[in-house]
């Protein structure tokens, strides 16, 4: 060691703090780097660091030896007032040479440290930046006196210096780290709350999606109520029409009676003259009282039928005769079908009867042979079936025209109320929907197929009342 020149080995040492300082940013390890190489340097046997707090107090930042680890705060703590030596170190900004600790006046809390490292001399060494005085490094020897060089004194005043710049790198370091903590505390903070926000607003969504659902239910809900309510009003409507029409019929039937029992009592008068009269021309005249006869006998099998529709009650259990029925639909219509419609009959006597009630059924068949005479343009045919099925004890009825037919697309919609292809005035749309109202009453089905340009086919199924 002898052998290295002395400035080479200031150097080496000097070399050393400043890596030490660099290797770690812990305020406390600078200190203590610091701390050690100061003592080596200037071959001293303790060195101590304090740094002021608060511009009154003095914190022990770091001694070599090192302090026993676990020592409290307040004990490192002490006033500046109480250490004369220090206090004038730090307001002169100059270092203070103690060399012999015997022949020095001091404080009652500079005597008790002395005693503690048993100091013989000291160093007081401000460290100074940028004009403020941050803290004092402290070197001592223990049991010999020693003499300072100025060299020394001034190596250990730079020395001091660089430590106030690590020092205040480490506390800035120190401050950032808490900047940082703080930082993370806050994003953490903020993450959680920004999480419970999101929460909040999912389980808001949930409870308006559902509520929406909700709403969404009963809006359709009331749609089809809507639906249901305008049904109702619209076959109401129907009803009341119907119910009019037929109490003018019953009345019209009834007047048209009257008058047509005058002709039929003539015409038997005259039947009776002719018979009990021989008469040259009574051939003639027969022909032409039979042609009378004819005549009113078609116009009262026109009011009895025009009886069937005006019947009006709510009664399900008449015996309805299905064969009649339709004839009777057929009297009234047949000045629609006139000579245009080829119509065939095919009737069955077996089972015809079905229990319910008579004037709705003549209503139901009555629109659904309306529909193919309206389907058929020009000439045509219409057959007309009843027919019984034994083994579900039903009575068929099957309606076939060679009208237009009806377009697959729309089939499933021709029972709907309003549903019409037909012009304003010509249908309302209602006739169906009626129809199967009816035979729903009469516990029976209806089915309709069809063929564009061939024809259409409408089944019903009613339940045989034997
Ligand atoms: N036999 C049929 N041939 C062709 N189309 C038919 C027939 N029956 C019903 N339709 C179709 O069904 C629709 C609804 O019939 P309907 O309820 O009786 O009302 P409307 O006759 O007043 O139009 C008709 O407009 C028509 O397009
Ligand atoms: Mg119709």
């Amino acid at each position: 060691m002898d052998k290295i020149p002395k400035s080479v080995r200031e150097l080496n040492i000097l070399i050393k703090i400043n890596q030490d300082i660099i290797s770690t940013l812990v305020f406390e390890d600078v200190l203590q780097a610091i701390s050690n190489g100061m003592s080596e340097l200037l071959n001293i046997e303790t060195a101590a660091v304090y740094t002021i707090q608060n511009e009154k107090e003095l914190l022990l930042g770091a001694t070599t030896p090192p302090l026993p680890p676990g020592v409290p705060l307040e004990v490192r703590l002490a006033s500046i007032d109480d250490h004369p030596y220090i206090k004038r170190a730090i307001q002169d900004h100059k270092p203070i040479i103690v060399d012999d600790t015997k022949s020095a006046k001091f404080s009652e809390a500079e005597q008790n440290v002395v005693k503690l490292r048993n100091l013989r001399s000291m160093l007081f060494l401000p460290f100074i930046l940028k004009g403020d005085v941050l803290g004092v490094l402290i070197l001592g020897t223990c049991n010999n006196t020693r003499k300072y060089t100025e060299h020394e004194v001034n190596l250990g005043q730079t020395i001091a210096n660089h430590l106030a710049v690590a020092i205040q790198n480490a506390k800035l370091h120190e401050d950032i780290k808490i900047h940082r903590d703080n930082l993370e505390k806050m994003v953490h903070e903020k993450t959680q709350d920004l999480k419970t926000a999101i929460e909040e607003l999912q389980a808001a969504n949930d409870e308006l999606y559902s509520k929406n659902e909700i709403i969404i239910d009963q809006n359709s809900e009331l749609k089809d109520t809507l639906q249901h309510l305008k049904e109702t009003q619209a076959q109401l409507l129907q009803s009341e029409k119907m119910a009019s029409l037929g109490t003018l019929t019953a009345g019209v039937a009834h007047e048209i009676n009257n008058p047509l029992n005058f002709i039929m009592g003539a015409y038997l008068r005259f039947d009776n003259y002719f018979r009990n009269k021989p008469d040259p021309n009574f051939k003639e005249s027969e022909l032409l009282l039979h042609s009378i006869k004819e005549g009113v006998d078609r116009i009262s099998t026109i009011v009895k039928s025009l009886n069937h529709f005006s019947h009006n009650s709510s009664k399900m259990d008449e015996s309805c005769n299905i064969n009649h029925i339709l004839d009777n639909c057929l009297i009234i219509l047949n000045n629609e079908i006139f000579d245009r419609i080829n119509v065939e009959q095919n009737y069955t006597d077996d089972h015809i009867l079905v229990k319910g009630n008579a004037a709705n059924l003549h209503h139901a068949l009555l629109n659904i042979l309306t529909n193919s005479i309206q389907a058929i343009e020009g000439e045509g045919r219409i057959s007309i079936k009843s027919a019984y099925n034994s083994k579900f004890n039903k009575t068929i009825i099957e309606i076939e025209d060679t009208g237009k037919g009806i377009e697959p697309e729309i089939i499933e919609k021709v029972m709907e109320p309003f549903f019409t292809t037909k012009d304003p005035g010509k249908g309302a749309g209602l006739g169906l929907s009626i129809s199967y109202r009816i035979i729903e009453e009469h516990q029976g089905k209806i089915v309709i197929t069809s063929k564009v340009g061939k024809g259409t086919l409408v089944r019903i199924e009613l339940p045989s009342a034997s």
